[in-house]
């Protein structure tokens, strides 16, 4: 291997390495929100307690989730890139198709559990209690279709 395909192949694994780190924040964040929420529900809006949820969640929010979320997105479109240019094509491989199906359905899920915040930090409870709980599910069975999609790639 030549100096310049070495390096290529080392700044593919940092850039690898990145988008995992990326991935551990943007999931953990996902995992916790949904949780404060349940914690939040019963709340009184307007108590010295709600505003100190609103408050959590929202730092929750503007420092580990979104820029998170963005990281990870721009991290993965690089490995495609890199990928593409190299001339190997993960785009035309089935598990990649899955893989960015179910990360759009949870930056879609990311969406609603930071629209959910908003509404709760103006007095409004929404959902019940039982159908927050089913959706603190979402992000976790999505980590494991994911991982097995990127990992065993049955397809
Ligand atoms: C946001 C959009 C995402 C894109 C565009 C993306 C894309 C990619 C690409 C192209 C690779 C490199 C595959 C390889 O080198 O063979 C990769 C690796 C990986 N991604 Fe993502 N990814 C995204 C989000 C995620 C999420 C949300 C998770 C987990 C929940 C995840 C988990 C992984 C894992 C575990 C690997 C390592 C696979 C390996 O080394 O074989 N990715 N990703």
């Amino acid at each position: 291997m030549d100096t310049l395909e070495w390096m290529l192949v080392t700044s593919y694994l940092w850039v690898k390495a990145a988008h995992l780190i990326f991935v551990i924040f943007w999931i953990a964040g996902l995992f916790m929100l949904p949780r404060f929420y349940i914690y939040h529900q019963p709340v009184a809006p307007g108590s010295a307690e709600d505003r100190l949820w609103i408050e959590r969640e929202r730092r929750l929010r503007s420092i580990i989730l979104t820029p998170a979320m963005i990281a990870v997105w721009v991290l993965g479109l690089a490995l495609i890139w890199i990928n593409q240019a190299n001339g190997s094509d993960i785009l035309s491989q089935g598990w990649l198709h899955a893989k960015l199906a179910i990360v759009l359905a949870l930056s879609g899920y990311h969406g609603w559990a930071v629209g959910y915040g908003r509404k709760m930090a103006r007095g409004y409870r929404p959902a019940k209690d039982t159908a927050l709980r089913l959706m603190n599910e979402v992000p976790g069975i999505a980590t494991a279709v994911i991982v097995i999609l990127v990992i065993v790639r049955p397809f």
